[in-house]
């Protein structure tokens, strides 16, 4: 069953000005129930917008959002309210994600106040038990933003997104500036999250190996379009932008990573192109019909998909 679906989503931030440029372009995709979907691409290439479009944080510039079959993209504030607990974001950039004047037990807390009509002592005990189960106790209660570390901090992102019991979450970079002992904790803990609750995610990530460990399927952006859907990273992927990201972070030894790597064309201005295809500029297998005409997002088996002209 699909829990979310979206159908050509826009963003344009500059609607006034010309050229337009999309931070999200024509964009379909769903979301199934109790899946992890992976979502990879360079920065700024439009993944977290889509990430806040899903929950109607951004609102899109055209296109469609349904959320368990009800279409929500013109819903209003007040009729998001009743939707909004089974959705929540772990927000990426731990270190000002928070109000800095908020302790732990009040950040966390603000859903609750929002959402929930329990007391004052229930709503502690509730967040305590929270804090338990993303590796912190009791004795962060009354600590602020600055007084954790990036990781503590993530996590006390993950206890305010899970405290509403969300059906749906959007992980924004979750682990993507902590180490790698903790990042393997908490891609472990978001698992068994997961697993605990039935919770569907959407993996924002630059770190394709951290996408790899969690991810059911994999949707790569390129430049605000998606360019690939693989079921996962491990799958033969086809699109040449996928193979460069791919090759460039994989390799463990620095010198198989020199080796294996299939270059970008690099030093392109990252514009859109006017027409073709979106990745024509680095490509190196670049032809004729890449320039002018802009490939489809076809399946090349059951749940793969790509936008090439040469992957079939
Ligand atoms: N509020 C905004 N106003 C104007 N432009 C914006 C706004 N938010 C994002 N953008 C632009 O939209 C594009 C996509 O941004 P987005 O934050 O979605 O990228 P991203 O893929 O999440 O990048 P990163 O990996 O660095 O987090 C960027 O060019 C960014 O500058
Ligand atoms: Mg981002």
């Amino acid at each position: 069953m699909n829990l979310i679906e979206i159908n050509g989503l826009y963003k344009c931030y500059n609607f006034k000005e010309k050229p337009r440029i999309y931070a999200v372009h024509n964009v379909s995709l769903t979301v199934k129930k109790g899946e992890v979907l992976g979502l990879v691409g360079e920065s700024g290439c439009g993944k977290s917008t889509l990430g806040k479009m899903l929950l109607k944080l951004e609102q899109p510039s055209q296109g469609r959002i349904i959320f368990k079959q009800q279409d929500i993209t013109d819903y209003s504030f007040k009729q998001m309210r009743q939707i909004r607990n089974s959705m929540q974001m772990v927000f990426q950039g731990t270190a000002n994600a928070f109000n800095p004047y908020f302790t732990v037990r009040q950040i966390i807390s603000e859903p609750l106040n929002n959402y929930s009509q329990e007391s004052e002592e229930e709503k502690k005990k509730k967040i305590v038990a929270m804090l338990e189960r993303v590796g912190l106790n009791h004795t962060y209660l009354t600590r602020y933003s600055h007084e954790m570390s990036g990781g503590q901090r993530q996590r006390v992102g993950i206890a305010r997104a899970l405290i509403l019991n969300p059906e749906f979450i959007v992980c924004d970079e979750a682990v993507s500036s902590i180490d790698y002992a903790l990042k393997n904790q908490i891609l472990t803990l978001l698992s068994e999250l997961k697993r605990q609750f039935g919770l569907t995610y959407l993996f924002i990530s630059h770190d394709i190996s951290a996408v790899n460990k969690l991810c059911d399927r994999v949707v790569v952006m390129y430049l605000g379009n998606v360019v690939e859907i693989i079921p996962s990273i491990n799958d033969n992927v086809c699109h040449p932008y996928t193979k460069a990201l791919l090759a460039a972070t994989m390799a463990p030894d620095p010198q198989k990573r020199g080796k294996n790597r299939v270059l970008l064309r690099e030093g392109e201005a990252l514009k859109i192109p006017e027409k073709g295809c979106v990745f024509q500029n680095r490509c190196l297998d670049v032809q004729k019909v890449c320039e002018t005409e802009q490939p489809a997002l076809v399946s090349q088996n059951n749940e793969h998909y790509t936008a090439c002209h040469f992957c079939h």
